[in-house]
């Protein structure tokens, strides 16, 4: 059964790290579906964030599906690793990949949901081919590799191009949004089609704390959703 139409997936890249599993606690009891873990490799994006320990860690304090956002240039070499770690979705980056069906599906061998991220300038077109193959989409709205950018207003009309997509080829698929997300662009992404918003400083770095910015960040979406995405479940290991 669907928790939220529209789920929420806080990005602990935001978070106090020196507090991380009280943050995550917090955030789990105020109602957040998953945790966003961007992983990043110094390569890939120019930022170095986290690794399989941290995944390790998040496994023992929380049962909410832990997705990581895979920024790094050899994304196979560390699924096994991050799949010990405790992780149940991973995302992977169209761009630099130049093996992304084998990737995509080295994922679902190891019985994990799977998305495929673009970034800003990635044409939606780009996933036709792959789409009837994933769980979710990811639509940077920033350019990846840091928290606390300002939405990028240009994806919009992508994302109701992937919506469109969505829906003619694969009903079902998650639609997620990534960068500048807060109370003021969640309207406008949902509106455009997004089901699945991660949000990092709107949700850890506002001095009201945890619960209180996710419930403000909830208020500002409309209870309808964007009107037929569905929430299909994660995969048992
Ligand atoms: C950026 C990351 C995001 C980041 C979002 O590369 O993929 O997940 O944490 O942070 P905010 O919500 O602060 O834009
Ligand atoms: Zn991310």
């Amino acid at each position: 059964m669907d928790k939220h139409a529209v789920q929420l997936a806080p990005s602990i890249l935001a978070a106090d790290f020196a507090r991380l599993g009280q943050q995550v606690a917090e955030a789990e009891q105020a109602g957040a579906d998953r945790i966003h873990v961007d992983i990043m490799d110094g390569h890939f994006v120019p930022n170095i964030s986290m690794g399989a320990p941290i995944v390790q860690s998040l496994r023992r304090v929380t049962h909410l599906p832990l997705e990581l956002h895979l920024m790094i240039s050899d994304p196979d070499f560390f699924l096994e690793q991050f799949s010990e770690a405790g992780s149940d979705a991973f995302l992977v980056h169209w761009e630099g990949n130049n093996n992304l069906h084998r990737t995509v599906h080295r994922v679902k061998a190891l019985g994990k949901r799977v998305g495929v991220a673009i970034n800003p300038a990635t044409p939606a077109v780009v996933l036709e081919e792959i789409l009837p193959d994933v769980d979710q989409v990811l639509v940077m709205t920033v350019n990846p590799g840091f928290g606390h950018q300002p939405f990028l207003h240009t994806t919009l009309p992508k994302i109701r191009r992937v919506r469109q997509m969505i829906a003619q080829s694969k009903p079902g698929c998650d639609l997620e949004v990534d960068g500048g997300i807060d109370a003021a662009t969640a309207p406008l992404v949902v509106a455009a089609g997004a089901n699945v918003l991660v949000a990092g400083s709107s949700i850890f770095n506002e001095s009201e704390g945890v619960a209180a910015a996710m419930k403000r960040l909830r208020a500002t979406i409309p209870v309808e959703g964007s009107g037929g995405a569905h929430w299909r479940g994660w995969p048992q290991p």
